[in-house]
């Protein structure tokens, strides 16, 4: 078994970029979950008539994130994500539709065990961060009430009805 496919490998998040092949691969990634994005009617709504741009943005951002310099923020400024996000209503269930789109176009792209492994941690862990609205409501949430459960804190359940 070579180094790359050692799933035990520990990886630096900013050695991911050059490991899985730089900002080609995160292109090619972003491409391959826009692919998903356009087939899914309720993330398709939310997105501009034109995805060109925002295919780049996301290909710069996380092609930063991941080690490969500063293009994103000289192209856009600080990310903001959630900030950028507030226009979008985003709620729990078309956050899980963007993870996992986002999760399969990842497995697509066969990148090492060990990058693979952070890149999926990071979209599991990131994207609920960005959920911004309930189900059917306008308000926009604040920041951290974005994943209350569907109780409040402390609630018990009762025995069922
Ligand atoms: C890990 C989670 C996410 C990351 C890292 C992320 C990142 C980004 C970035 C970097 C942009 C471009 C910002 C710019 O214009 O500079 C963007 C745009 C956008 N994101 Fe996200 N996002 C995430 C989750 C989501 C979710 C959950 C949704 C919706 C369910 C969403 C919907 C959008 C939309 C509609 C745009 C605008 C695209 C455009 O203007 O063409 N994002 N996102």
């Amino acid at each position: 078994m070579s180094d790359d496919s050692d799933l035990t490998a520990v990886i630096e998040p900013r050695e991911v970029f050059d490991r899985v092949g730089g900002l080609p691969a995160f292109e090619r990634l972003v491409a391959a979950f826009y692919d998903r994005v356009e087939r899914d009617e309720v993330l398709r709504a939310m997105y501009p008539e034109d995805l060109e741009p925002g295919k780049r943005h996301l290909a710069l951002f996380l092609a930063q994130y991941w080690g490969g310099g500063d293009v994103y923020d000289r192209v856009r400024g600080h990310p903001r994500l959630r900030r950028r996000h507030a226009p979008f209503p985003i709620t729990p269930e078309a956050a899980g539709r963007w993870a996992q789109h986002m999760a399969a176009a990842v497995r697509e792209q066969r990148f090492d065990a060990a990058a693979e492994a952070l890149v999926l941690a990071y979209v599991e862990r990131a994207t609920p961060t960005l959920v911004n609205r309930l189900p059917g409501q306008e308000q926009v949430l604040p920041p951290g009430l974005a994943v209350l459960p569907q109780q409040p804190p402390g609630h018990v359940p009762g025995p069922p009805a």
